[in-house]
């Protein structure tokens, strides 16, 4: 058979394959996955010790140029970031436009859309330089912008941040900084947050990520196809699931927290119920991001003296399901998202906002991918399809239908 002329002659063979199980969309050197073995590396590195020994900047510079930093390169990394850590106040008049009532993430995908009118030379990407400085004015903004979101449905007057702090502090203090009373700096808070967002910032070639190099393949800027990956985010079949973990925890709660009966919900065929939090696309194994947060929820809980009983409620899940034939034979683990709401939770962080502190510890991957597939030169996203549709129909006019 000749390819070719099958192709044109009936439309081609044509692979189906949805949710694109077994469909690669790309080479990529930056994030190496093993779901079997439940292995992650960003760059060869593996993620335990990121999480251990880096900060979350120095992780945002390995995954986007390919090493480790050297203390010259992160310095200025770090300072071409912080001259970049200003947005137009006219872009205040965009956040006020929105109810209190927004979601945050669909506040956060607008206004990172907004952002390019303000700043139109971030769409030039045509050398590596001015890669760099569309990257770093984005690297700088971004957490502006999160940080807003939250001050916006809190209705609280917005913290322009202090450059004197680090990275993950300064956007601590924007988002949590309360008028007339200050802010009050925290290490273990801060430890626990830069953990969090290492442990998000990369997953290879997951919903949001495809939608960030699909959109940029286009060649529509990188802001735009940030703001594409956002709203990818947001479902709770994704991102979303962080915020949708704690909400079922707390009903879980409300209903007398007995966990038996979510646990038959859940593996009951005829109730839209799924246990949030649990099961992966390629995961067949423990999620070793999982085992990280469960481990630094303890840790944060114990250090802050906090006691959250919902914390009992996600442990005696975790127990029932790991041990019950249903999930055990599917493979199904608690996820990243299990437990990273109860540590933003004792951060005082709204469940509102769980998803998008994903997003901001998503940043540096979501960057790194576009930049790959810009640099690699690949070709426009534009996967096929098999019509099922009707054949060739007559019009009829609109008394005859
Ligand atoms: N609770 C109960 N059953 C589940 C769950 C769950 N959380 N997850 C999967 N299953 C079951 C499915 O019903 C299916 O059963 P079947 O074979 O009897 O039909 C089987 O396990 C396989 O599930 P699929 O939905 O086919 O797996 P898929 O790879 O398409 O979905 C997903 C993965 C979306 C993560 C799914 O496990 C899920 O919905 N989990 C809950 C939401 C969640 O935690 N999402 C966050 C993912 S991590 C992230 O994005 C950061």
């Amino acid at each position: 058979i000749d390819i070719k002329t099958l192709r044109s002659d009936s439309g081609g063979i044509i692979t189906i394959d949805p949710g694109y199980k077994n469909t690669g969309s790309c080479e990529s050197a930056i994030t190496f996955l093993d779901g079997e073995k439940g292995i992650l590396r960003y760059r060869g590195y593996s993620i335990e010790e990121l999480a251990e020994k880096a900060d979350f900047l120095e992780v945002a510079y390995l995954l986007i140029f390919g090493e480790l930093p050297t203390k010259a390169q992160l310095d200025k990394f770090n300072n071409d970031i912080k001259e970049q850590s200003e947005v137009d106040e006219d872009m205040k008049k965009i956040l006020d436009g929105f109810p209190k009532t927004a979601h945050p993430m669909g506040v956060l995908s607008s206004l990172t859309s907004a952002l390019i009118a303000f700043n139109p030379s971030s769409v030039d990407v045509s050398s590596e330089e001015a890669m760099y400085k569309a990257i770093v004015k984005i690297m700088a903004k971004f957490p502006v912008l999160a940080a807003w979101t939250m001050r916006k449905i809190k209705g609280l007057p917005l913290d322009y941040g202090d450059d004197s702090l680090g990275y993950v502090e300064n956007f601590h203090k924007m988002m949590l900084s309360k008028p007339n009373k200050g802010y009050e700096a925290n290490q273990i808070v801060y430890d626990a947050l830069d953990k969090l967002l290492i442990l998000h910032a990369d997953h290879e070639q997951n919903c949001s990520t495809s939608t960030v190099r699909i959109v940029g393949s286009s060649h529509a800027g990188l802001f735009a196809s940030l703001s594409a990956g956002i709203s990818a985010l947001w479902g709770p079949l994704h991102g979303g699931a962080n915020q949708a973990v704690i909400e079922m925890l707390e009903a879980i709660k409300a209903d007398g927290g007995d966990t038996a009966k979510y646990i038959a919900k859940a593996k009951d065929k005829n109730d839209p119920f799924r246990l949030m939090g649990f099961g992966h696309r390629v995961y067949k194994n423990f999620d070793p991001r999982a085992k990280i947060i469960k481990t630094a929820a303890e840790e944060v809980l114990g250090d802050l003296g906090i006691e959250d009983p919902v914390l009992d409620i996600a442990k005696g899940l975790a127990d029932v399901a790991l041990n019950d034939e249903y999930f055990v034979s599917r493979k199904l683990y608690p996820n990243v998202d299990f437990y990273s709401g109860i540590i933003y939770r004792a951060l005082g962080i709204p469940t509102e906002m769980f998803t998008v502190m994903f997003a901001v510890g998503r940043l540096p991957g979501w960057i790194a991918q576009w930049r790959e597939m810009r640099l690699r030169k690949e070709p426009i996203g534009r996967p096929r399809q098999i019509y099922i549709g009707e054949n060739h129909r007559d019009f009829k006019p609109i008394d005859q239908r």
